[in-house]
């Protein structure tokens, strides 16, 4: 039976990959400090540790040899979160990866480490890393990615790289550090205005975590993808926020205000989509939920979740 450690394993995205590996027979291990994350995102018969990824012991403690499969999502999130607490951000973010790495280097029999990084890197469509760089997230994220090149080459850990684009998606609670989207069906749900900052016009690619968890089990388990590369896994469509605006509106069956305020001071990205035309090639995955189909589940979830309870 294969064994996986998920770090993160109770957040939104976690939730959703450890349920997937536990429908294929997988023993999962989950390592978690529930900053973000809830146990309720768990399904039953993982083994659940409560830690914090930025704690060497607790990192040594958990990462004993036997694990076939790590992926490495626990994560301080994210971008707004970062500029309020940057040292937080840093101690799971950069630190907690090296860390894992570092555990990940003395593993013998480990077929695959995979890191989750953020589209936050990739700038816009027609500018680099460099003018979109903002934040302690962007930061932190970065340095991981770098301490992965590092530790593949210096200690053959079998590292791979995803980059998310705008995960949405069951499992995803809202708060006030969390995507747009979850938070939008909520502020709907109650009548609530919504605001925009900036015009509206500004562009990202929402991906279904249904989309997200595959493509994080593809790219884990090629042997194409395996070393430097980062491999983007998002839909490849633009949509623009005030088109979301919209679409979520259609989707809950409510109308309410759009207001507007300016752009965050670190928010310089105006149009974001992937290229995933690598991780199709090299992993053989494509994305398969559109928004409309992916939003309805989403408000279907939330009705459940937190109106009918
Ligand atoms: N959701 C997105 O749109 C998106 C986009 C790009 C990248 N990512 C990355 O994907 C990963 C998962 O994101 P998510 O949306 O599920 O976020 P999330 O906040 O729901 O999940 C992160 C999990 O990590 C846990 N955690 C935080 N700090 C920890 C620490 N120090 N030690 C142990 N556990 C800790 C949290 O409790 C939470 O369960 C993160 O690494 C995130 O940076 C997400």
């Amino acid at each position: 039976m294969k064994r996986a450690l998920v770090t993160g394993g109770a957040g939104a995205i976690g939730g959703n990959l450890v349920s997937a590996l536990v429908r294929e027979g997988c023993r999962v291990t989950v390592l978690d400090d529930l900053t973000s994350g809830h146990r309720e995102n768990l399904p039953k018969g993982v083994r659940f540790v409560k830690g914090d990824v930025g704690d060497e012991k607790t990192v040594a403690r958990v990462l004993k040899p036997g694990f076939d499969e790590i992926y490495h999502l626990a994560a301080f999130f994210a971008n707004q979160n970062s500029c309020d607490f940057p040292l937080k951000d840093f101690r799971a973010n950069a630190l907690g990866t090296m860390h894992m790495l570092e555990g990940a280097s003395r593993m013998r029999g480990l077929k695959s480490f995979l890191f989750a990084s953020t589209s936050s890197l990739t700038g816009d469509l027609d500018a680099g890393l460099a003018e979109g760089f903002s934040t302690p997230y962007m930061a932190s994220k970065f340095t991981g990615e770098l301490y992965c090149r590092y530790y593949r080459r210096i200690s053959a850990v079998p590292v791979r790289t995803v980059r998310y684009y705008n995960c949405y998606g069951p499992g995803e609670w809202p708060g006030r550090y969390r995507n747009v989207i979850i938070n939008w069906i909520e502020r709907v749900m109650k009548g609530e205005p919504l605001t925009i900052t900036g015009d509206g016009r500004e562009t990202r690619d929402f991906t279904f975590v249904d989309d997200i968890v595959a493509g994080t089990l593809a790219v884990a388990r090629s042997k194409k993808t395996v070393g430097p590369r980062v491999y983007p896994v998002g839909t490849g469509r633009e949509t623009s926020i005030k088109a979301l605006a919209a679409m979520i509106q259609d989707a809950c069956g409510r109308t309410v205000d759009v207001r507007f305020t300016p752009r965050r001071g670190w928010d310089k990205t105006l149009r974001r989509r992937a290229d995933n035309r690598l991780t199709r090639r090299d992993a053989g995955w494509s994305p398969t939920v559109g928004l409309e189909d992916g939003l309805r589940r989403t408000v279907a979830w939330y009705r459940d979740r937190f109106l009918s309870r």
